[in-house]
């Protein structure tokens, strides 16, 4: 298990942010690009691969499962996988950490190799439902076996002899789900199909084609796709240079739209449309972002994106945008703090499963800081006033964006924002405190 010392932080109204920066990598991608180079045969290189925790526990799991993994500088890292099916049985438990991205991804590859591991984590990710992933990998063929209810870490999963290509309706929009039954589907003969209701992020749709597999995505209903990967197939070395993380990107841009007189560029953003929810959201709410020099970096679309502090008004966000957008609602709430009139924002279920229960510690952070927040079923409506009292302190539970996003809040509120622990914002994103200093933010 990680241990991370507790490290408070507080956030000061802070004079217009300037500058230009480039947030680290694109953590959904950084997770696959290790995953699929393990499992192809030769060397994959990496850059601007996200070195943050959570992806640095990927990549010792990616080496205790066989593959040799070699950080060659900052953000380049080589690796030679063992091909799909070749995994070798880790000796110890495989410790994801925080990150539950990581975890089920290597559940999902791990369930289509005939080897058993162990997958364990923190107490955030000892708390979050596992069994989701469980049941359809069952159906595959692999057998798990966990401690605690509901499939919870830790688990010991053998892997599949013979894995069954499976059709999958995941029963919630779950990347990582989908993503799970995919990698698992490598080790399977013939086709495996899931089927998304609500279509959400396809990085490792992507990342199989490029990397040699055979994948048809087609439309599936209002809002959904089907995904078909043919199995089996031999992964060949692909470079991948990982694009600036837009939900790592949330924060900046929302600290430059809601601190008077600010006028920011953040280079190089991933604006894959599956990604591009807040940006959408915001534009709604009234928001001076400029999306410029759009380009395409590695089979992903990026652009530059400049963003000038703006009156933002409060309006309804619909649940069918919630995957595009599920990681960046903490940080929407604070703009919305800071908006004229009320923001309902709808379909918020399965933010009650992250790294913490989100929905309601977003709703804490907002209270605590004088901002009334409601929760009603699955919407949070916060109720915008142009400004936030702030003066409070928020307690994180180990949760990167609740962190982020309360040190956010502060640079604009009344009196000062604190933070219980700030240490987890490293799960996702090392050098967030000196990035935000760099553009004027008073963090300390
Ligand atoms: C991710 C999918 C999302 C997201 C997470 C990253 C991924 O989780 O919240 O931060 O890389 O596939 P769910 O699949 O649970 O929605």
């Amino acid at each position: 298990m990680n241990q991370i010392a507790e490290s408070p932080l507080t956030a000061r109204r802070s004079g217009p942010l300037h500058g230009r920066l480039r947030v680290p990598g694109d953590k959904s991608i950084s997770h696959r690009a290790l995953i699929l180079g393990a499992l192809s045969v030769g060397e994959t290189r990496i850059s601007g691969l996200l070195e943050g925790e959570d992806v640095i526990n990927t990549a010792k799991a990616m080496r205790r499962l066989g593959a040799i993994v070699l950080r060659e500088g900052a953000g380049f890292w080589s690796i030679h996988g063992v091909g799909v099916g070749g995994f070798a049985a880790p000796a110890d438990a495989l410790d994801f950490g925080n990150s539950a991205t990581g975890c089920r991804l290597a559940i999902g590859a791990v369930a289509g190799c005939p080897i058993t591991a162990t997958f364990d984590g923190d107490a955030s990710l000892r708390k979050r439902p596992m069994q989701r992933v469980l049941d359809p990998l069952e159906r595959i063929g692999a057998k798990a076996t966990a401690a605690a209810a509901g499939g919870r870490l830790p688990l010991t999963l053998a892997g599949a002899r013979d894995p069954i290509p499976i059709v999958y309706e995941p029963p919630v929009a779950s990347a990582q789900l989908k993503s799970a039954v995919l990698l698992a589907g490598l080790g399977a003969p013939g086709e495996t199909v899931v089927i998304e209701a609500e279509a959400t992020r396809d990085h490792t749709e992507r990342m199989l084609v490029h990397f040699g597999a055979e994948v048809r995505v087609e439309p599936h209903g209002t809002h959904g796709r089907r995904i078909t990967l043919t199995g089996q197939p031999e992964l060949n070395p692909a470079a991948v240079a990982v694009p600036a993380d837009p939900s790592s990107a949330a924060f900046p841009l929302v600290a430059a739209l809601i601190t008077p007189g600010s006028d920011v560029i953040l280079e190089s953003v991933m604006t894959n449309p599956l990604r591009t929810g807040l940006l959408t959201t915001l534009r709604e709410m009234g928001a001076a972002i400029e999306i410029l020099d759009v380009r395409n970096e590695g089979g992903e679309e990026i652009a530059d994106l400049r963003v000038r502090a703006s009156a933002l008004k409060g309006i309804d966000v619909p649940a069918e945008r919630a995957p595009t957008m599920i990681d960046e609602y903490p940080v929407l709430s604070v703009a919305a703090a800071f908006a004229d009139g009320t923001t309902t924002m709808r379909g918020l279920k399965e933010l009650r499963v992250k790294e913490s229960d989100r929905l309601a510690a977003t709703a804490d952070m907002l209270r605590v800081n004088g901002v009334e927040a409601e929760i009603a079923g699955d919407d949070l409506m916060v109720a915008g006033k142009r400004r936030a009292a702030g003066g409070g302190r928020v307690a994180t539970h180990m949760d990167h964006r609740i962190a982020m996003s309360a040190l956010v809040m502060g640079l604009a509120s009344e009196q000062p924002v604190g933070v219980d622990d700030a240490a987890f914002i490293a799960t996702s994103f090392p050098g967030f405190v000196d990035l935000m200093r760099s553009l004027g933010a008073n963090m300390a």
